[in-house]
């Protein structure tokens, strides 16, 4: 059976990449279902440092095809540098890169809407987005009238198409856009594409048909799904494991094995509710330690204790079997841990993740206090070779989410991973009951 999905269960960064190009090497196929060039993910080898965006990062293996769906929102300028940067270090792309027709295109004016927009959230709070205009281009395809996709570009309607959308968005934004040097701009971006560009829902569908391993690499984290995650403080994607099927067009019967990637503490970057955050000197700790500043826009990355309360609801919600548990090394050298496991919110103490932001807002966390660790952890690679303590924390997470550990890594290397025994075990569909969360 063919298909694995690796899926961010918190606010991104959850070092989706290492654990992708790590399962790369087990599969044929590795497909980004979601999101855009707001992703960072960071694969490290051979002391070389990888910084993936738009293409799958499975793309540094050779044999493996990448697919960028048709759930994605491309921007053309950042993939085109993307290819260049990754051929320039001797990373083949041609043959190996496939990106969707339905994919929507980003415009100019999507990045100054989000701009503009940004910061004028009712309620003043901004959502801090990554200013690529991701949601501009969404909502636009969404609305359908002013969408363009990629496949529109190799069409004769397309200058017509593009003048209409030019107007109206100048009116709509009070500004010019020189719509001839746009059209030129895009008409060389798509002849650069054009080898890549196909029907990749096609490809795909034929692909698990006759049995090919593909893998599907998350972006973002589940927390940040527009339809699951704390709204408005989300992007603008199924980013959770729900997108994988709309994204990609497979649908769910082919995914077998769903892999929840977490950190062995919280971050997020941009605004919004995050209970657990330590704003203080245990925050910046962390901060240092796991070198927490974002990797498309360098903003310091909020950091706090994990928080089993939302893991939970994420593992739920995108049908996780195990659970990889990345940068744990960053934790040593604390003599107590933190972890959350309820909430309390207006008296009452509850285990689910609320639908509201004000409420996860007004949430205030239960800890669990667990004994730390001092060793360095970097240079472990068995799992019985961790210390005591940091098994011990392990084990808590896996108990409160309801799944098992099977993957830990120590550090961001390939290298720095720990595959614990049992090896994971697939599941057939439908699954087998999970056993029910501890606290449940
Ligand atoms: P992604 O967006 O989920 O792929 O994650 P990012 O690449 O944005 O952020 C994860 C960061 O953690 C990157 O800088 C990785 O190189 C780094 N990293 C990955 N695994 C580990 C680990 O186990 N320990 C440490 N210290 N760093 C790690
Ligand atoms: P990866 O794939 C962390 C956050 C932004 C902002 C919100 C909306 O590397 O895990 P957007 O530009 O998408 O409209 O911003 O979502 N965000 C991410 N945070 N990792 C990401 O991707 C993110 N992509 C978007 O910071 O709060
Ligand atoms: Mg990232």
């Amino acid at each position: 059976m063919p298909g694995t999905c690796v899926v961010g269960l918190q606010w991104g960064d959850e070092a989706k990449g290492k654990l992708v190009d790590i399962l790369t090497e087990r599969h044929e196929i590795v497909v980004r279902y979601a999101g855009g060039a707001n992703a960072g993910h960071t694969v490290v080898s051979n002391g070389q440092t990888w910084k993936l965006s738009l293409i799958p990062s499975g793309i540094l293996r050779d044999g493996v095809a990448c697919v960028v769906t048709g759930g994605v929102v491309l921007d053309p300028a950042a993939v085109i540098k993307e290819i260049d940067g990754l051929e320039s270090r001797g990373v083949t792309i041609a043959g190996k890169l496939l990106v969707s027709d339905r994919a929507h295109v980003v415009f100019p004016w999507h990045v100054a809407e989000d701009k503009l927009l940004d910061g004028s959230l009712a309620g003043g709070e901004p959502i801090g987005t990554t200013g690529r205009g991701i949601g501009p281009c969404y909502r636009d395809k969404v609305g359908r009238s002013l969408a363009i996709r990629l496949g529109d570009l190799y069409r004769p309607e397309f200058p017509a198409q593009l003048a209409h959308i030019a107007g109206l968005k100048a009116k709509l934004l009070g500004t010019e856009f020189d719509e001839a040097a746009i059209r030129e701009e895009y008409r060389q971006y798509a002849e650069r594409l054009r080898p890549f560009v196909c029907d990749t829902t096609a490809y795909l569908l034929d692909a698990v048909e006759a049995g090919r391993a593909v893998l599907f690499e998350g972006a973002q984290g589940a927390l940040l799904d527009v339809d699951h995650g704390t709204y408005p403080f989300v992007t603008s994607s199924n980013s959770s494991g729900v997108g994988i099927s709309s994204g990609s067009g497979v649908p769910g019967c082919w995914i077998e094995r769903v892999i929840g990637v977490v950190k062995a503490y919280s971050t997020r970057v941009g605004g919004g509710p995050m209970p657990t955050e330590q704003d203080n000197a245990t925050g910046q700790r962390i901060r240092d330690r796991g070198n927490e500043y974002g990797t498309v826009t360098r903003r310091p990355r909020r950091c706090g204790w994990f928080d089993a309360v939302a893991a939970r609801y994420t593992a739920r919600l995108s049908g996780v079997d195990e659970l990889a548990v990345m940068l744990l090394d960053v934790l040593s050298g604390f003599e107590t841990l933190e972890i959350c496991s309820a909430y309390r919110i207006g008296g009452n103490v509850v285990t689910q993740f609320p639908s509201h932001a004000d409420d996860v807002k007004r949430a205030e966390p239960v800890y669990e206090t667990l004994p730390g660790w001092h060793e360095d952890l970097t240079g472990v690679r068995r799992f019985e070779d961790l210390p005591e303590n940091a098994r011990r924390y392990l084990a808590r997470i896996g108990e409160l989410l309801g799944r098992p550990v099977t993957v830990v890594s120590v550090g961001p290397d390939r290298a720095q991973t720990i595959f614990c025994d049992p090896a994971p075990k697939r599941h057939p569909w439908p699954r087998p009951q999970h056993p029910a969360p501890a606290n449940a």
